[in-house]
């Protein structure tokens, strides 16, 4: 699809990376990883396009940051779509690989790729891809939290490989550039490059990286049902 056809928008949160994308022509849009901090930014922007926000899609159960979707479905009514392979209970849309997610006159194709957690998924659009935490620019999500499993996510990253050079890699969180391609990642992404299976396993099982400032936190209110208001009264 030409730029014309869509809308496109790359939000930056910190390290978090989240992306509104839409069909320009029938007036509908996603919004890709939404944090919770950003969540008027995407309603903002769906307004700014004069769009309706259909759904809000999460590529895994994050824990190191609170996802926006459901304070989105509460307060906005918006579809919540995970892998059917997730724990979250307010998911409204449980997605297979293989599945297409349709808005307007745009797809979302998913990738199941489970590693970094055992619900993660990537999703193609035509010459993009967006890739969660499952391939990050010059690196890929840990899979030492609940869920991980270096052994998938190997096979997670070969399924990757097998794409074409061309898509470029809108990722969950930017610690370099903010987008790539899967050419470039096979070159030169050092967790791409690892030959062997069990070399890649024995790396990242070895990895004892800080865990994430906010884990208990963001995986309490990713895992748990109810829009719970945070403080005295006012809502976030
Ligand atoms: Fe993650």
């Amino acid at each position: 699809m030409s730029g014309s056809e869509i809308v496109f928008e790359q939000i930056r949160s910190s390290g978090c990376l989240s992306y509104v994308l839409g069909c320009a022509k029938e007036k509908i849009c996603v919004v890709i990883d939404p944090e919770i901090d950003k969540a008027t930014d995407y309603i903002g922007l769906a307004e700014f396009f004069k769009s309706k926000l259909l759904y809000a899609i999460d590529t895994h159960t994050h824990a190191d940051h609170n996802s926006a979707c459901k304070l989105m479905r509460e307060r906005y009514g918006i579809q919540v779509v995970m892998h059917r392979a997730t724990d979250a209970p307010y998911v409204d849309v449980k997605v297979n690989d293989g599945d297409e997610i349709k808005f307007g006159r745009c797809s979302l194709k998913v990738l199941y790729t489970p590693g970094h957690t055992q619900d993660a998924i990537c999703l193609l659009f035509d010459d993009r891809i967006f890739t969660g935490d499952t391939l990050l620019i010059g690196g890929c999500g840990r899979t030492d939290l609940p869920g991980g499993s270096a052994e998938s996510l190997w096979d997670s990253l070969r399924r990757l490989e097998g794409l074409s050079n061309e898509i470029r890699v809108y990722p969950g969180h930017d610690y370099r550039e903010a987008v790539s391609t899967l050419g470039d990642e096979k070159q030169k992404n050092p967790r791409m490059t690892i030959a062997s299976r069990d070399e890649f396993i024995q790396f990242m099982t070895s990895r004892k990286p800080p865990l994430p400032r906010k884990i208990q936190e963001a995986l309490e209110w990713n895992r748990t049902p109810i829009y719970r208001q945070r403080g005295s009264g006012e809502g976030i």
